[in-house]
């Protein structure tokens, strides 16, 4: 269309450029050809924390933060949630379809036969502190995957890409599981075939000496429905690390490892725990008014609220809200949901958190609810990194077959010192002490950098 197009001018030249406008999008290298002279390098787009930049094309999920809408390859997650299983949805985020029985009964088997760890790889695992976090051992041991499995390199090859997609998948709860028992000093439970994904990863979290575990299936079906929830959510940071990551051809194992440390922290999917620990600390439904009001002073964050995208309820927490309220017929309530759902109506009803639409996002009510089947708040980031192992690669898979995409490798804003001369140490003079520093700094009004 002859109107799909922006037009701009430079107004430090006076030349106007029409730049194409293609699905809703301008293409920043379009910009580059606006110079002020021959040897100006041309003009850059600005954007930290790419927060109005497309860095892809995707075709996995699709968010509507508007109105509150997520969906895996067009299927409503609301659907997916009700009626599907982890597994199958897995298969559906990485192959881009729902599968046929047929085809059902073989991804199940392959990610089945890929469970068990390799016993160096335990002993891996015994080297860490008993008390780590297992978020990190989850983090090094997926690395350390890469050295056990060093044909993942041919990441070109597409048998290759397959095979690690099922091995990541199948061994995510293994691992997920033996950090879990080295905190306690546990023997590691064998995988059990006979049993579900979800059952399984129960079985070798808490077998004890039966032998047979029989998963709690309102346990199972909650956890295949937290992990559905969790497989993707389009470019958020740790799809963005896969991707970067693995723009410069690393193996699937490296990259997934980058993906889990950003998905560790406390702002992405480190924010479960800390809403846990935060509901922890208000106690009681007195508690909230003042609590509230610290944040709005700025003392902290309401954690599981807010999102880059939903300005709106984001859709897995209503859903979680709801399971949650099964999974406490089973265990009984977890008495931190009264200060939730509380601090939930306080928050939505105040301006502050009305103005910026702050609402409950996915780590809101999960924390509550791993809670409730006995998870050490510690766990709860790996029982996001599980799930979302299928997104990574999902991502990551997309990223290598893109044609368009190169390694990634932002442009900066230069904004140090002119070029200088080295002087030799001895002619140096006297640095300044951190306290004269931090006092030149408030006297100038600079933000303390130290
Ligand atoms: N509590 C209090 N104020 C908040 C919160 C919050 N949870 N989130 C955002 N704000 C305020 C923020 O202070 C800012 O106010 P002002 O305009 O006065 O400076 C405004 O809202 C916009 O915030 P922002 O930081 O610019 O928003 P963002 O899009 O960069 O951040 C976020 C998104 C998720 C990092 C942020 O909302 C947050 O820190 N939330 C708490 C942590 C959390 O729950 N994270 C899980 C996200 S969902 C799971 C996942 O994808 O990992």
């Amino acid at each position: 269309m002859a109107n799909d197009t922006l037009t701009v001018t430079d107004n430090r030249t006076g030349k106007t450029y029409e730049i194409p406008i293609t699905d809703g999008a301008v293409r920043s290298m379009d910009f580059r050809q606006m110079k002020t002279s021959e040897d100006d390098f041309g003009l850059l787009c600005y954007d930290p924390a790419f927060t109005n930049t497309a860095s892809c094309r995707s075709a996995i999920t699709y968010i509507d933060g508007d109105a509150g809408i997520l969906r895996y390859r067009g299927y409503p997650i609301e659907q997916l949630a009700e009626r599907s299983n982890y597994l199958e949805t897995a298969y559906l985020i990485v192959k881009g379809e729902l599968p046929d029985q047929k085809h059902m009964d073989t991804w199940e088997h392959n990610i089945t036969m890929h469970t068990m760890l390799h016993e160096n790889l335990k002993k891996f695992i015994d080297g860490f502190q008993y008390d780590a976090h297992p978020m990190s051992i989850v983090v090094g041991t997926v690395a350390a995957l890469s050295a056990f499995y060093p044909g993942a390199k041919h990441i070109h090859d597409v048998a290759s890409r397959r095979v690690q997609i099922r091995r990541l998948i199948g061994k995510m709860p293994t691992l997920a599981a033996a950090a879990y028992r080295h905190r306690f000093g546990l023997p590691y439970v064998q995988p059990d075939n006979d049993l579900s994904y979800c059952g399984n990863f129960l079985s070798m979290l808490f077998k004890m000496t039966e032998l047979k575990y029989k998963p709690n299936p309102v346990f199972e079906r909650a956890l295949n429905i937290l992990f559905i929830l969790h497989a993707d959510h389009e470019q958020n940071c740790s799809a963005n690390a896969i991707r970067a990551v693995g723009s410069s051809n690393v193996d699937p194992y490296s990259a997934t490892a980058a993906a889990a440390a950003a998905l560790y922290g406390p702002l992405h999917g480190g924010a479960n725990e800390a809403a846990v620990r935060m509901l922890t600390e208000i106690g009681s439904v007195d508690k909230i008014p003042a609590f509230i009001k610290k944040v709005k002073a700025g003392e902290g964050r309401l954690m599981g609220f807010g999102h880059r995208v939903y300005r709106n309820y984001d859709p897995r927490a209503r859903i979680i809200k709801d399971v949650a309220y099964e999974v406490f017929e089973e265990t009984g309530k977890n008495p931190l949901i009264d200060v939730a759902v509380e601090l939930e109506r306080i928050a939505l009803q105040d301006d502050y958190f009305v103005a910026r639409k702050l609402y409950p996002n996915v780590d809101f009510y999960s924390g509550l609810i791993y809670q409730a089947m006995k998870f050490p708040v510690s766990m709860f980031p790996v029982l996001f990194a599980i799930p979302r192992t299928s997104g990574w690669l999902a991502q990551w898979c997309e990223n290598v077959l893109d044609s368009e995409q190169k390694i990634a490798r932002p442009r900066q804003i230069y904004t140090g010192a002119d070029t200088r001369d080295y002087v030799p140490i001895e002619d140096r003079p006297e640095p300044l002490t951190v306290e004269r520093r931090l006092l030149d700094e408030r006297e100038s009004g600079l933000e303390p950098s130290v």
